[in-house]
């Protein structure tokens, strides 16, 4: 997807519950997920496909040092605003303008799927991280018909020389209400 179609969804990005994070108890549930899975703070954090940097704003609030890339500078000038004390950088994530070998964690929340070629993007984005690092994604497959099957994402993980550890995401305190698609985090530590 374009640019220019990210550009049009930032003004309204947030409104989704899992998006902006504006209910605490849906904020919550995304803290404790991501805690758990996390290395402990500070670590440094990449935000691959930042959005509007509701995830770096949460992860700075427990200590972590995050830098956010987005291709979308409409996305990047919100995440700016939500998190000052952040590095953001307006950048194709499927070949990321930063540093390599630098980074203690690679995120990407909903982006994986949105790149033209997924298995490449991961591939560079695994050269981001530190020797030991861990890469956390959050996919799906959902009712739309858009997205990532679970399988499809571990098999690129693992086509890129690391292992995949999925984790279904079916509580719906993570979404704010009821899901019948197919959500995800997978992990790889090594
Ligand atoms: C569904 S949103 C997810 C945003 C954020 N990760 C979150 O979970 O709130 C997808 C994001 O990926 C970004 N994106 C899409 N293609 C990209 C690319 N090639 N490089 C970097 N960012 C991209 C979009 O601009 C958008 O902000």
């Amino acid at each position: 997807m374009s640019r220019e179609h990210w550009d049009r969804e930032a003004a309204t990005f947030d409104d989704e519950a899992d998006h902006g994070l504006a209910d605490p108890a849906v904020r919550a549930a995304w803290r404790a997920l991501l805690l758990g899975v996390l290395p402990p703070a500070p670590a440094r954090v990449v935000d691959l496909g930042c959005g509007t940097g509701t995830l770096t704003r949460l992860l700075t609030d427990e200590g972590y040092v995050v830098d956010g890339l987005d291709l979308s500078p409409e996305m990047v000038r919100r995440a700016r605003a939500k998190v000052p004390e952040a590095r953001f950088t307006v950048g194709d994530a499927a070949d990321p303008p930063l540093e390599p070998a630098a980074y203690d964690v690679v995120l990407g929340r909903h982006v994986l799927w949105a790149l033209p070629d997924p298995a490449a993007a991961f591939a560079a984005w695994a050269g981001l991280l530190v020797p030991g690092g861990v890469a956390v994604l959050v996919e799906g497959r959902w009712a739309t018909g858009a997205g990532l099957p679970a399988e499809a994402a571990a098999a690129i993980v693992r086509g890129a020389g690391r292992e995949a550890t999925v984790q279904p995401l079916p509580d719906p305190a993570l979404w704010g209400r009821a899901i019948t698609d197919e959500r995800y985090l997978l992990l790889s530590r090594h």
